[in-house]
């Protein structure tokens, strides 16, 4: 698909058809996420790839709504065909820049998300980026090892809706030219 329509269709998707994305494309939107720049190349994530039902529901048993750690779990995740949990590894980074490295190694994070939700939208597939979850019951739901973090849900599945897109800031008053 032409990377102009990827990037302009793409949206947080929250409601899924009940079908099957098959391992080979899930695996595929990984590695899309792994080309991702990251600090000192050092690729500091893990990414587990969640289809079991029950499992799925225990982890949005650890999700709430908005911004509020005591609000209801975001049942909409459900309904997705897969749940990839992204992960941080801290150790690497912080052995090569320290404390310094968290906020660098975090953003190369994101920019696999971005690569992996572009991916999505290539594939025909619907994705959200979730952050709305608590961290420590996720890590033990998942029996994470000291060191992995648990930073996004990114449910996946084939849309049963795509929103529009919601207002976006004019490219305009974002730029600042300097020549
Ligand atoms: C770091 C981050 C965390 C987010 N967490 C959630 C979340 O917990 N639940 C949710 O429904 N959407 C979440 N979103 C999606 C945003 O709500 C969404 O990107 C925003 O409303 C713009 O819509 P669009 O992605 O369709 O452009 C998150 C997005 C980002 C970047």
């Amino acid at each position: 698909m032409d990377y102009e329509i990827v990037v302009r269709n793409r949206r947080s998707v929250r409601s899924f058809q009940e079908k099957d994305v098959p391992d080979e494309l899930l695996i595929k939107l990984v590695e899309h996420a792994s080309l991702a720049p990251s600090p000192g190349n050092l690729q500091p994530w893990e990414f587990i790839i969640v289809k079991n039902r029950d499992l799925i529901e225990k982890i949005v048993s650890t999700t709430y709504s908005g911004n509020v750690k005591t609000s209801p779990p975001q049942t909409w995740i459900k309904s997705a065909s897969a749940v990839i949990i992204v992960c941080y590894l801290s150790r690497p980074v912080s052995a090569r820049y320290g404390e310094e490295g968290r906020v660098p190694g975090l953003l190369g994070i994101g920019a696999a998300i971005e690569n992996l939700l572009l991916s999505a939208v290539n594939f025909g597939l619907g994705a959200c980026w979730v952050s709305g979850f608590k961290s420590e019951e996720l890590s033990k739901i998942l029996n994470l090892p000291k060191g992995s973090e648990p930073i996004s849900i990114i449910p996946v599945g084939y849309p049963k809706e795509i929103p529009d897109s919601p207002p976006k800031l004019p490219v305009d008053d974002i730029i600042t030219l300097i020549k």
